[in-house]
């Protein structure tokens, strides 16, 4: 085998990985013509879904501004005249990243594996008083490792699923003052392709049983699709909406903790079927702006439009949406405020 075959072969088991999918089990995706059908797919940008739009005076958040889709989801809706309070790990990040795009921004410190950066971070936008328009839940890992705990839970879905419903919920007050408000999940399709066979595994997550991170990573993002989910069902009625996305695969650092070939060949090839982070913001971008998606909510969206999956999964599992709810609540007893 020359290198050049060696490299291509390796990109052909990659990608499948990093994109969360197996090729011979692969669910129909097909549009949910129950809710508004929009004209933009796979391959539309972030700035063409928003063409002709004018976001002045609304006020967006983007956790994880600093890097791939949040950045350029704050790029685009800056560009659109929102104001747009951009997080990142640091104080830095943030800032740096702010300071990259045109437009009005405002950098924020989130650690989202951290409790007491998040009640920070919501405390201090909470100060800043401007009603909240947007918050787009984007951040998130996938750490290619072994079991690594924090606060006693599984990494990946403290941060990608416990931090980010302590923040909405610490920022509900600011969310219920704008007059329309929209919460955007970023999950992943990695929700209903390598989420454990049970869905939510609620005894393994402490780390109390098997650690794999390929089903780990899934378990995280359907939180994200179930917390959604019920979060809909509990704004019903309200000025707020919340949703949930596949992005697509795209071409960001999220794969820096793979194995190095892994992430080389990701890198090299990847171009060849993933979208670019332009295209790859575009789903969360349009969720959050599109006037036709007003008061739409509790829909699982890709390529701009949303979506029925086939086969066996949990998307749409309220009982099971409930109890993540319970759970999380408990697991986050002492940071969560009192908003229902
Ligand atoms: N790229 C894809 O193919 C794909 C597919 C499906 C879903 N997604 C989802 O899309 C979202 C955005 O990811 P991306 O692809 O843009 O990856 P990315 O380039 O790695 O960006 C991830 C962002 O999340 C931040 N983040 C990571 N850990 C954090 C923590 N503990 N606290 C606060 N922020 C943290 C990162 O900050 P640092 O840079 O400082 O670490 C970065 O800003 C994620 O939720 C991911 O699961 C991506």
């Amino acid at each position: 085998m020359n290198r050049r075959q060696f490299l291509y072969g390796t990109t052909a088991v990659a990608i499948p990985v990093l994109a969360g999918c197996d090729k011979d089990d692969e669910p129909i995706i097909s549009i949910d013509e129950s809710y508004p059908v929009g004209t933009f797919g796979a391959t539309s940008t972030a700035e063409e879904v928003t063409l002709g739009l004018d976001l002045t005076g609304k006020t967006a958040i983007v956790t994880g501004c600093n890097s791939g889709l949040g950045l350029e989801t704050m790029r685009v809706l800056a560009m659109r005249g929102a104001h747009v309070i951009g997080t990142g790990r640091n104080i830095e990040k943030a800032r740096k990243a702010c300071s990259s795009v045109p437009g009005k921004t405002t950098p924020v410190a989130l650690e989202l594996s951290n409790l007491d950066s998040i009640v920070e971070c919501a405390d201090t936008i909470t100060k800043m008083d401007y009603p909240i328009d947007i918050l787009v839940c984007n951040a998130g890992i996938n750490t290619f490792g072994e079991l690594d705990l924090v606060n006693g839970i599984e990494r990946i879905f403290a941060v990608n699923h416990i931090g980010h419903f302590v923040l909405v919920n610490r920022l509900m007050p600011l969310l219920k003052k704008a007059k329309e408000s929209r919460i955007v999940h970023v999950s992943s399709k990695s929700a209903y392709v390598q989420a454990p066979s049970v869905g939510i595994d609620f005894d393994n997550l402490r780390g109390e049983g098997e650690f794999d991170y390929w089903t780990a990573y899934g378990r995280s993002k359907l939180a994200n699709a179930l917390f959604s989910l019920e979060l809909a069902s509990r704004l019903e009625g309200s000025n707020i909406t919340s949703n949930a996305l596949h992005p697509g695969l795209v071409q960001t650092n999220i794969a820096r903790n793979a194995p190095m070939m892994l992430r080389k060949a990701f890198d090299w090839f990847g171009n060849l079927i993933a979208k670019t982070p332009e295209q790859g913001a575009a789903t969360q971008v349009y969720v959050s702006t599109n006037p036709s998606l007003k008061g739409v909510s509790g829909a699982f969206f890709e390529d701009c439009n949303a979506v029925i999956v086939s086969g066996n999964h949990f998307l749409f599992d309220k009982p099971m949406a409930e109890r993540l709810w319970s759970t999380s609540e408990e697991m986050a007893q002492g940071y969560l405020i009192d908003w229902e």
